[in-house]
Parts: structure tokens; sequence; C-alpha cells
């Protein structure tokens, strides 16, 4: 078993700043957890508690239930795996597998096994007896994940693994790293800044911004209940499109209005915007969530916009235009090529039952 608990954790590393502020997470034997969050949002250094390598300030960690604030690393039975690769230069690939295991006094026969079952997995058979010098950047970072298997750590942190690598080999890297999840019985907890990678991986994704995780949950509910505007807008590509609306309420029911352009919300959202009424608020609609409309006589749940530019990504293409006073961008997200027109001015169709609403002075969901 390898479940891991935080509880309260603060990092300070000067005392009037916190790199990691209150965290509270509760990982589950097996689960393959990412952190993701932008540059500077306490992400290494969450993982770096986690593995010991760092001291906690304030709060209790708990891998199993037991308390481990004070065990040393290499006591955790963890093993971490760097963006950099972190490979001993002068070490062979054999070696530098063997190292961690040599230290640990393990036996001659049982490291060569370890390491001959190891590259088979990771088809690094081939690269034993190559220096890191001689190797590719995949190949590397395969290696680097080789020497933490060896270890069979039942947990197994990685800190952006595949930041240095293609397009392609990310995409292989990211599916091979899943398959080993899936064949080990240990836990991940793994690192980006890369909201497609989190999307794809996880079984749960911690949120973070400036040391404080905004919403731990699952990729699912991430997208479709962004629990406040930050994860709304880092979540998703492209992004949300987001714009100020003021709610009114009529006899005629609930809707928000934007420039004098009116959506009508008829669902059980209508009940929870009511008490904005009159008052400003935040609406986020996914680009997949609008359509474009030739037809300028249409009127409801529609607003009027200008196509400025069109970036066709093969399998699909976003319309970007600006809308209103404010002139803010709003992306269409579309499967289908349209003749349109830069600088043209058409409706685009927002689909009231997917609207997000967000409070417009702390972020939070409505
Ligand atoms: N050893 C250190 N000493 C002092 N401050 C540090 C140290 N390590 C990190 N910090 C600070 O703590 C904060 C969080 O850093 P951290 O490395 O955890 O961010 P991150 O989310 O991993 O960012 P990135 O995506 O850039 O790797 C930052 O403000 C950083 O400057
Ligand atoms: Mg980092």
């Amino acid at each position: 078993m390898s479940s891991i608990s935080l509880k309260n954790i603060t990092k300070q590393y000067y005392p009037d700043s916190c790199a990691v502020k209150d965290l509270n997470l509760e990982i589950k034997h097996k689960e393959f957890i990412v952190l993701v969050g932008p540059s500077g949002c306490g992400k290494s250094t969450t993982l770096r508690m986690i593995a010991g390598l760092e001291e906690i300030t304030e709060g209790s960690m708990y891998i199993d239930e037991k308390e481990v604030n004070s065990v040393e690393a290499k006591d955790r039975n963890i093993a971490i795996v760097f963006q950099d690769y972190a490979l001993y230069p002068h070490m062979n690939v054999y070696n530098n597998m063997a190292f961690g295991l040599k230290m640990k006094k393990m036996k001659r026969d049982e490291i060569k096994e370890r390491i001959e079952k190891t590259s088979e997995i990771l088809d690094i058979k081939t690269l034993l007896y190559r220096y890191p010098s001689q190797l590719s950047g995949g190949e590397k970072q395969r290696v680097a994940l080789g020497r933490a298997m060896v270890k069979e750590p039942k947990v197994f942190l990685l800190d952006e693994p595949l930041s240095n690598l293609d397009a392609g080999l990310k995409a292989r890297m990211r599916l091979e790293i899943m398959t080993l999840h899936k064949k080990l019985d240990a836990t991940f907890v793994y690192v980006t800044h890369d909201q497609t990678e989190a999307m794809t991986m996880a079984d749960k994704i911690a949120v973070m911004k400036d040391g404080l995780v905004l919403q731990f949950d699952t990729p699912y509910n991430v997208y479709n209940n962004p629990n406040n505007i930050f994860v709304a807008k880092f979540i998703g590509s492209p992004r949300m499109n987001v714009f100020e609306a003021y709610v009114q309420c009529s006899e005629n029911g609930v809707s928000i209005n934007k420039d004098g352009e009116v959506i009508s919300i008829n669902n059980s959202d209508a009940e929870r915007i009511k008490k904005y009424s009159n008052q400003k608020i935040l609406a986020g609609v996914r680009p997949e969530h609008i359509k474009i409309h030739n037809d300028n006589n249409s009127e409801e749940n529609f607003l009027s916009a200008k196509l400025y530019i069109k970036e066709n990504s093969g399998h699909e293409i976003y319309y970007h235009f600006r809308s209103g006073k404010d002139e803010i961008d709003i992306v269409v997200r579309s499967v289908s090529e349209m003749d349109a027109v830069n600088n043209h001015e058409y409706k685009l169709w927002i689909d009231p039952e997917k609207v997000h609403f967000f409070d417009a002075e702390n972020g939070n969901r409505i």
C-alpha cells in the first residue's frame, strides 16, 4: 500500500512568503495524481516535500498513515524522476541504474535481474553499455525512469519528466508512463505545467496557483465544473471564453445581458444566479459550446462578434472573434470549415445549458 496524505502543509523559504500554503491532499494507493499550475506555484516544492528532499515548515505528511515529517528521503521508499534526467555522466546506463541498488548493498545477481527486467519493459536493453552523452533525449528519459523503477518504489514522483522532449516523443512517453503505472503496484505523483498532460494522464488533478491548491478533482470535473475562474481558464485549450455580463430577472425568467444582447438561462443555474440580479458576473463558455451563424436576424442567445483570424489545426478549426464594446476575444472550435470572412460580423450562438457563472469579485463558481 502507498497512500499519501498531506495535512495543512506549509513551506516557507523566507519568513515573509510561502511557497506552499496550508495544502491538503489525500492521495490513495495506486492513484495517478497530477499537480498542475503556472511556473512558481509550488509544484516542485510539494513534490520535494513528499520525497523528503525539502523540510516541511508546518503541517504533517503521512505515507501509509505513518507520519514521515522527519523520515529521511532514503528511508521513504520513493523514487523521483526529474525534468533534466540527472543521470551520472561518467557512468554507463547499466551503472546509472545499478547505483542506487549498490548503495543499498543489494546482491549483484539481484541487481542484474532487476535491470534486465526493467530494461525489457522500457525497451532500453541495447543501450545498457552506452553513456548518457550517447543517448537521445527520449532515451535519457527512459533511463531516468528505469533508474527509478529498479528501486521498486511504492511511490513514483515525476517532475516535468517530458518537458525536454519533442511533441511526438512526448505523446509516446506519455502513453509509456501511463502503461507503466497500470503495470506497477505504485502510486504516481506527476508534476507538469501542461494542462493537456494533466487532463490525459491523471486520475485526479490538483490545480495550483500561488502555493494553493484551487481544485483537487477528476479531469472530468475540473473541465466541466471548474470551481473558480482561474481553473476554468487554465484547463482547456483553447481556453474558456469569459465575458462580463449583468444578471436580469423578470417575469419572463432569468437571463444575462452583455452589451444589450441577452442569453436566457432556464436551467438550474437560474436559481443560483438570481441573487446577482442587476449585478455584474463573469460568464464562461467553452469554444465547443458556441456556434457561428450567418443569420443576422437571430436575436436570443446570440452575441455579435467580428471574425479576425482563423486557425486550422488539421482536425479542428479555431475561429477567433472580437465582441462588444470591450472587444473581448471569443474563440469558437469547429470541426467543419466554413467560408468565414475576416472583419465580417457574425452571430455567435451560445449554448445556454453550457454557460459557467463566476462571482466577478472573488472568481468563485456561482
Ligand atoms: N530553494 C529555494 N529557495 C528559495 N525559494 C525557493 C526555492 N525553491 C523554490 N523557491 C520559491 O518557491 C516558489 C515555488 O517554487 P517551485 O519550484 O515549487 O515552483 P514550480 O511550481 O515547480 O514552478 P516551475 O513550473 O517553474 O518549475 C517560487 O516562488 C520559488 O521562487
Ligand atoms: Mg518546478
